[in-house]
């Protein structure tokens, strides 16, 4: 038996020690909190596979917007459910649509105090359920959703948002997006860009969420899960397009990818922590087969030690209250006494 000469365990030997050493921090700044607000309704609605995410009326979503404030979350992320459905998803571009809305509601009283952003995307409001329009065969039309996609960028910022998320992987959406708004005067508003969409099955629950009526997949636009390079390609198109912050997504089974982006990105990096994730955890939680805190806390600290500056969760809320009752005594959730 020898002495071992060099020992790691000292630096883990108490909650101080591991405290002083510990290499990333998740801050409520760090997190966005994404909402669904659907149309036409008084009270909101429960989303059974996302047990604790509901569809908010304008009410209760100023509610919860007004929560995530005072708790310090960075920011907001809308996704709007609209009450009638067609083929170019009118309803995003309507000023009068749910998404549109909101956003303006949203700006107006708490633009100062969080980060008022939105999905520029068209799946919500086509009654196909597809990103963007199609053609005579059916297919997904890239340049002509492009059109849509800019009259929703400038119907966005007209109402009030100050970042506009664009999930719906078509080529070229970034730099066509962002001539829109520079034309239209709105060149201090900023694009998210989701750079690195994978088609996944991770985004199952987000489907009841905004009552999809998608029919197949999306697997013509978004990323083949097995593909690591072409997510970096993607990134740095979007970073040459004039994207502000690029992001990954899903977050958790993606972890090589958004390491990948955020080595070489020169702008934020973000990461999606989807419906699908979280519903694994809040199912194998409701069983007693995993301690619910601890997996929320070990999955976003993962998340931001890959590299993810900001991580969107639909814990945004919950971990910030954690965060700050955490903030007088120092002590982590992710790394407790055990
Ligand atoms: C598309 C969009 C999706 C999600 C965010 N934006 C669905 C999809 O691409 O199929 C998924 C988010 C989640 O699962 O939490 N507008």
């Amino acid at each position: 038996m020898i002495s071992p000469s060099r020992r790691p365990r000292r630096l883990r030997q108490s909650d101080a020690v591991r405290r002083q050493v510990r290499e990333v921090r998740v801050h409520p700044n760090d997190l966005i909190l994404p909402l669904f607000v659907r149309e036409g309704v008084s009270e909101p609605i429960d989303i059974s596979s996302m047990p604790g995410v509901q569809q908010h009326s304008l009410d209760s979503l100023r509610r919860a917007v007004d929560e995530a404030a005072g708790l310090g979350v960075g920011g907001v992320m809308l996704f709007g459910v609209p009450e009638t459905r067609d083929a170019v998803g009118s309803g995003a571009t309507d000023p009068n649509g749910i998404l549109n809305v909101a956003a303006g509601v949203l700006a107006d009283e708490f633009g100062d105090a969080i980060v008022v952003q939105t999905d520029l995307c068209l799946d919500e409001f086509t009654d196909h359920g597809h990103c963007g329009v199609l053609d005579a065969a059916g297919r997904v039309d890239n340049d002509a959703t492009l059109e849509r996609y800019d009259a929703m960028a400038i119907a966005q910022a007209d109402a009030g948002a100050a970042m506009l998320g664009m999930s719906g992987m078509m080529d070229g959406q970034v730099a066509s997006a962002r001539a829109a708004l520079d034309a239209a005067g709105h060149t201090d508003v900023a694009i998210v860009a989701y750079s690195a969409k994978y088609a996944s099955a991770f985004y199952g629950p987000f489907r009841e969420a905004v009552d999809s009526q998608l029919q197949g997949d999306r697997r013509t636009y978004q990323l083949d899960p097995a593909n690591r390079r072409e997510g970096m390609r993607e990134a740095l198109i979007d970073i040459d397009e004039g994207a502000d912050v690029v992001m990954v997504k899903p977050a958790g089974s993606y972890l090589d990818v958004l390491a990948d982006v955020a080595a070489e990105s020169i702008v934020p990096v973000w990461a999606y922590q989807v419906s699908g994730e979280y519903a694994m955890i809040e199912a194998a939680a409701a069983n007693g087969w995993i301690d619910r805190d601890r997996a929320i806390a070990e999955s976003i600290t993962s998340i931001r030690r890959a590299g993810a500056d900001a991580v969107l969760t639909y814990y945004a809320s919950e971990l910030a209250r954690t965060l700050n009752l955490q903030a007088g005594t120092g002590v982590s959730a992710a790394h407790g006494r055990v």
